[in-house]
């Protein structure tokens, strides 16, 4: 079983942006927690981050090469607006978890829409880190 986890722009700075919203933990503790959690289900896992939009296209195209049997993706801002991060995800067609720490049905109208779910077979949000590790599980059962 292998499985990328990707994640959008400005989740690099996990612990320094909005800690009431994202925490204070770092994005290098998110990649620890699901390497570990990954080594202990003997899962392949790479842990991939992004701040630009072609570059995460890049990523999940690079997927459908390496054989990669699913994604979790935190899409950031990217969630709202990208047309294109949906179309890369059709396009392989690797079975998908969108994952957000917070609870974005809760907030701005702006969030309110997400294209990556349009292909996603899941969300799981408002669970902070927590969310990663059970959309990981889901992949894996699946
Ligand atoms: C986010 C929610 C998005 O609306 C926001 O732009 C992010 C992070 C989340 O993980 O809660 O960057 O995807």
């Amino acid at each position: 079983m292998r499985i990328l986890v990707l994640n959008g722009p400005n989740l690099n700075m996990l612990g320094i942006r909005e800690p009431d919203i994202y925490g204070k933990a770092t994005y290098d503790d998110l990649v620890s927690m699901i390497t570990e959690h990954c080594a202990k289900k003997n899962i392949e896992v790479q842990c991939l981050q992004s701040n630009h939009e072609g570059t995460l296209v890049d990523y999940i195209q690079q997927a459908f090469f390496d054989k990669v049997d699913g994604i979790v993706i935190n899409p950031g801002a990217y969630t709202h607006t990208s047309v294109a991060l949906l179309d890369a995800l059709k396009a392989v067609h690797i079975p998908t978890v969108e994952v957000h720490i917070s609870a974005v049905n809760e907030r701005e109208a702006f969030r309110q829409i997400s294209y990556v779910s349009y292909y996603a077979s899941k969300t799981i949000m408002g669970k902070g880190f927590d969310g990663y590790i059970e959309a990981i599980d889901f992949l894996a059962q699946a």
